[in-house]
Parts: C-alpha cells; sequence; structure tokens
C-alpha cells in the first residue's frame, strides 16, 4: 500500500521540468526586473535519491515588502484615474478586442503552463489539461457575454417622460486573489471579468502555483494598456494589509478560507466603498436516501469524494447514509475505490496525487485520530498512512457529531460517513451548519425527494439530484449561503458583479432628442451608443 516516489531517471522526458526562477513581475505596464528577497518553491513531489525522498525544489519568485505592493497599488490607481484612465474609459469593443488578443497568447503557453500545473499543485495531467482548457473556454463565453450584454444595454428607455440609457461601468480598483486547487481556472474566472468591465487590477497569485503564472506575465503586458494589470507576491501580512489599509480598493475578488476573507475585509477603512465577491469554505453533505441506485451513483460519489484528493472546494465533504443500506453502501464505495490509483499527476489513469500544502498530511492526521478517538473505523486498507506529501485516502465510519471532521472542512482525501436512520438528521446538520454552498441528495422516489428539495433550496446555493456537487457548467450560477459565498459567479454573473448599472438620463422633449443625436452623431461620448456593433 505505501507510496512510491520515483526516481529522477523513470520520470519520462516529456514530463521533466527545470527550476524557474522567477525574477519579474508586472507593474505599471512594464516587466520589470526583481532584485530583492525571494519565497522557494517547492513541489509535492518528492524524488527517490538512492532510497531516500528528496523534495523538488521547483524555484523561486518574488517576495515583497510593503513599498513594492504600495506600488502595484499607484499603479493600479494611476491607469484607473478616477475612472477617466484610458482602460475605464475604453468601449466594450476596445476591451474584447484586448481580451482577445490575450486569449490567443495565453493559448500558445498552454503545455508549459500543464506541466506547472502538474509539478506545483500535483494536479494529474488530466485535470491540468481540463482547467486549462475550461479557462480558455471560459474566457470565449465571458466575451460572448459580455456581446450580449452591451447589445442588450445599448437600447434607450423612454419611462414617464424621460430617455434613459443604462449601461455598465467598473467600480475602480480591484484586488484579486486566487486559491491555489484552481490557481488558473477560478483566479481568471474574476480577475478577467473584471478586467473586461473596466475595472484596474492588482493581482495577487495564491500561495501554491505561482509559477505557472510566469508565462503569462508578458500575455498581460502586450494584451493590456499600462496599469491594467499589476502583480504583487509574498507574504499577505506584508502585501496585502497595506494595499487594503489603504483605502483605495474597490471590489475585493477573493476565493479562500473565510477567516483570511474576513481578515483581510477589516483592514478596509471605508467598508461601504468596498464591495466583496468571495468564495469561500464549503462542507457540501451527500444525503443517500434507500431507495439510492447505488451500483449507478456510487462511482459519481466516489469521484465526488475524492476527485483532486477532496481537493474542490464543491467536494463531497461528508456522506449521509441511511443505515437501511449502510453495508452495501461501504461495500460498493469500497469496490469502486479500489480501482482508484495513485501515483504521480503524469501517470496514466492515476487519480489520487501528492498535496500541495506544506504541513497538510500533519494536520489531516490530527483530524483523523480524532475521528478514531470519537467512534470512527478506517474502512479501506491502508487508510491514512502518509509518506511525506501523500495521504492515501481514509474512508470513516461512523463519524460522530462530537468529531472534527463531522464539522471542519478537511479539503483532503478524508471521507466520513455518518450513518442516519431519519431525514432530520442530515437536515438539522445542514441547517445548524455554518456553511451553505451546495448539497447532493441521491435517491429515486420523486415524491421524497421533491419535497427534500424544497428545504434545501433555502439552506444552500445549489442542489444536485443525482449527482455531485459541483461548479460547471460555468453558465450555472455559483455562489453560497452563510460563510460559504459573497456575490455570485458565472459566465454572466461575473460581468455583473465588477460593474455597476450606471443610467444616463435626461426629458423626453424635443430638445432632449435633438441633443442626443448631436452627441450620437459627433461621437462626443464614448459612452452612450447608439447600437452595439463590433
Ligand atoms: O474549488 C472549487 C471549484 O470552484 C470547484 O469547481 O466543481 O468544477 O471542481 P469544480
Amino acid at each position: 500500500m505505501s507510496f512510491v516516489f520515483p526516481t529522477e531517471e523513470s520520470i519520462p522526458p516529456e514530463y521533466r521540468i527545470s527550476p524557474i526562477h522567477q525574477k519579474t513581475y508586472l507593474l505599471g505596464g512594464e516587466i520589470r526586473e526583481w532584485n530583492g528577497e525571494t519565497q522557494m518553491v517547492q513541489s509535492p513531489i518528492f524524488l527517490n535519491r538512492n532510497g531516500k525522498l528528496e523534495p523538488v525544489i521547483l524555484g523561486s519568485y518574488p517576495s515583497f515588502d510593503t513599498a513594492q505592493s504600495l506600488e502595484a497599488l499607484e499603479a493600479a490607481v494611476t491607469a484607473y484615474n478616477h475612472g477617466t484612465g484610458v482602460w475605464p474609459t475604453s468601449t466594450p469593443k476596445e476591451r474584447i478586442l484586448a481580451v482577445n488578443h490575450f486569449v490567443s497568447l495565453m493559448k500558445e503557453k498552454r503545455n508549459q503552463i500543464i506541466l506547472l500545473l502538474m509539478w506545483e499543485i500535483g494536479k494529474t495531467e488530466k485535470d491540468a489539461t481540463k482547467e486549462f482548457d475550461r479557462t480558455i473556454e471560459y474566457l470565449e463565453d465571458t466575451i460572448a457575454s459580455l456581446l450580449e450584454l452591451e447589445s442588450n444595454s445599448s437600447k434607450y428607455i423612454s419611462e414617464s417622460g424621460l430617455i434613459a440609457q443604462i449601461k455598465r461601468s467598473p467600480y475602480g480598483v480591484v484586488l484579486c486573489m486566487g486559491p491555489f486547487n484552481y490557481p488558473l481556472n477560478e483566479t481568471f474566472c474574476t480577475l478577467i471579468p473584471a478586467i473586461l468591465m473596466g475595472n484596474t487590477v492588482v493581482f495577487k497569485p495564491a500561495k501554491y502555483g505561482v509559477l505557472l503564472l510566469e508565462p503569462l506575465l508578458e500575455c498581460f503586458q502586450k494584451a493590456f494598456p499600462p496599469g491594467v494589470i499589476n502583480t504583487v507576491y509574498g507574504d499577505g501580512a506584508k502585501v496585502i494589509s497595506p494595499i487594503m489599509e489603504s483605502g483605495k480598493i474597490d471590489v475585493f475578488a477573493f476565493i479562500g478560507s473565510s477567516h483570511t476573507a474576513n481578515l483581510i475585509t477589516k483592514k478596509h477603512p471605508k467598508l461601504n466603498r468596498l464591495r466583496s465577491v468571495l468564495g469561500l469554505n464549503a462542507k457540501n453533505p451527500a444525503i443517500i436516501l434507500p431507495d439510492t441506485d447505488l451500483k449507478s451513483m456510487v462511482p459519481e460519489i466516489v469521484s465526488g469524494s475524492l476527485s483532486y484528493n477532496g481537493q474542490r472546494c464543491t467536494a463531497l465533504k461528508i456522506l449521509f447514509v441511511h443505515k437501511d443500506i449502510l453495508d452495501e453502501f461501504t461495500k460498493l464505495y469500497l469496490e469502486e475505490f479500489s480501482k482508484w490509483k495513485s501515483g504521480m499527476p503524469w501517470e496514466p489513469g492515476v487519480h489520487l496525487t501528492p498535496l500541495p500544502e506544506e504541513g497538510k498530511t500533519k494536520w489531516l492526521k490530527v483530524l483523523l485520530d480524532d475521528a478514531i478517538a470519537n467512534g470512527a473505523k478506517i474502512l479501506n486498507p491502508g487508510g491514512g498512512e502518509i509518506t511525506e506529501s501523500f495521504m492515501f485516502p481514509a474512508i470513516l465510519s461512523p463519524v460522530s457529531p462530537k468529531a472534527r471532521l463531522y464539522h471542519e472542512e478537511q479539503f483532503g482525501p478524508l471521507v466520513p460517513i455518518v450513518p442516519y436512520s431519519n431525514i432530520e438528521e442530515p437536515l438539522e446538520y445542514i441547517i445548524k451548519s455554518n456553511m451553505g454552498q451546495q448539497a447532493s441528495v441521491f435517491g429515486e422516489d420523486p415524491n421524497v425527494v421533491g419535497k427534500l428539495i424544497d428545504t434545501l433550496v433555502n439552506q444552500v446555493a445549489r442542489v444536485n439530484w443525482n449527482a455531485q456537487c459541483q461548479r460547471g457548467p460555468d453558465v450555472f450560477p455559483f455562489s453560497g449561503r452563510k460563510d460559504s459565498a459573497d456575490g455570485t459567479l458565472s459566465v454572466s454573473d461575473a460581468l455583473r458583479v465588477f460593474s455597476l448599472r450606471t443610467v444616463v438620463s435626461f426629458k423626453d422633449t424635443e430638445k432632449g432628442r435633438n441633443l442626443l443625436g448631436d452627441v450620437l452623431k459627433t461621437k462626443s461620448s464614448r459612452y452612450l451608443s447608439e447600437e452595439f456593433h463590433l
């Protein structure tokens, strides 16, 4: 059962990697040289060197201090220039052309970024490829969505003696921070819509998955005017606190823990100025009803709980299984799980890989031991075994409400099973939970499931019937209640959260109409439009 890290020689040549020592950052349209302190990047992948496991050093990146991060902020503030900068006053058509340019440059970096996703965060080749391709698709769909939005809002409305055009304007300067589990996709799902709507951005990559963004610096530089995007790196307390304390951030776009989001948000001196777009903690439950078609549903539940080692905000993080089917369910779950292969991200058919977060396996072990001390048993052989950054998944039952794993988000390969006899038990859990992102219900009886759906839609933001929880497809709204999110993201919603509906209105008189005609004829306003054409 013990996990085997490879020797250097056994890695196929196309998956080998040379260290990247990033000595550059993007500020005010320049790719600047960095000569200050750096942060070392260690891969979750270890190498077997003469029988000894040694971590792979992937390179390093700049570690900013307060002065550097404030310089990046000033570059974004200057580019926005109180809404009078080149970017916020550009037309949607001009912004779309720039983003299109960026997407075409980004496509050239596909292989490099996929390889870095594998080495930096241990994502399998299949999932890393999916993350890259899904991001490109998301950006292309976002452009299409903006075209539609603009064409709908280019009409003039006549109401109560007034004529108005209602379009969307940017908010200002956005601080954008993404998560390590989707360092490209989730980050770009806020970063690019924010830019597309005319905002300028200070962008801090997640703690892990930083180097994979380095190849994109020159793409940003080539595609956007100076200062539209500025990068910062390093310790949050040094880098993010002063930016927030300045009071110059208009939108905080953050995917991560609610604890960190609260710490950062509180630093803003003018809370009513600050808009927040947050994707936070989740502990999505699956309710497995007694009449579930287990044979066809168990593979879905295994995938929902363990894909990318359970490191998805949408993962099924607690399984409520009806007592009448508990034995059959666990038997099938273990059978399906036994097909899941552990290994290196580049190995064909691999599912389970090392974890990128420093100290994560130790922390998971604490949760695991606590669940066992509170009556749970590990159902699978080798469950919970640790080899450096790798933890073999532990499937645990029965997990008691006294265990930390019952309440806390594990974000890793621990699968807690909670047997129940009365549906009120999982419902009470969901109602009392601080989190409220999604839930999955597995069962066949439309009467039972229909009633459950009615209860759950007022507890979470998405109810999945006979399906695992997930964000996609990206046209669906992605949100959460309670401590799980603030704001809604999707291809079309993201454009809305980064912009304000803004009205230009005038009296509906002959004089008013003539004056509008003159403005449109002379094109003296870039904002007012007759019709939207590209
Ligand atoms: O980590 C949270 C992601 O948004 C989950 O997305 O459900 O497509 O894996 P996914």
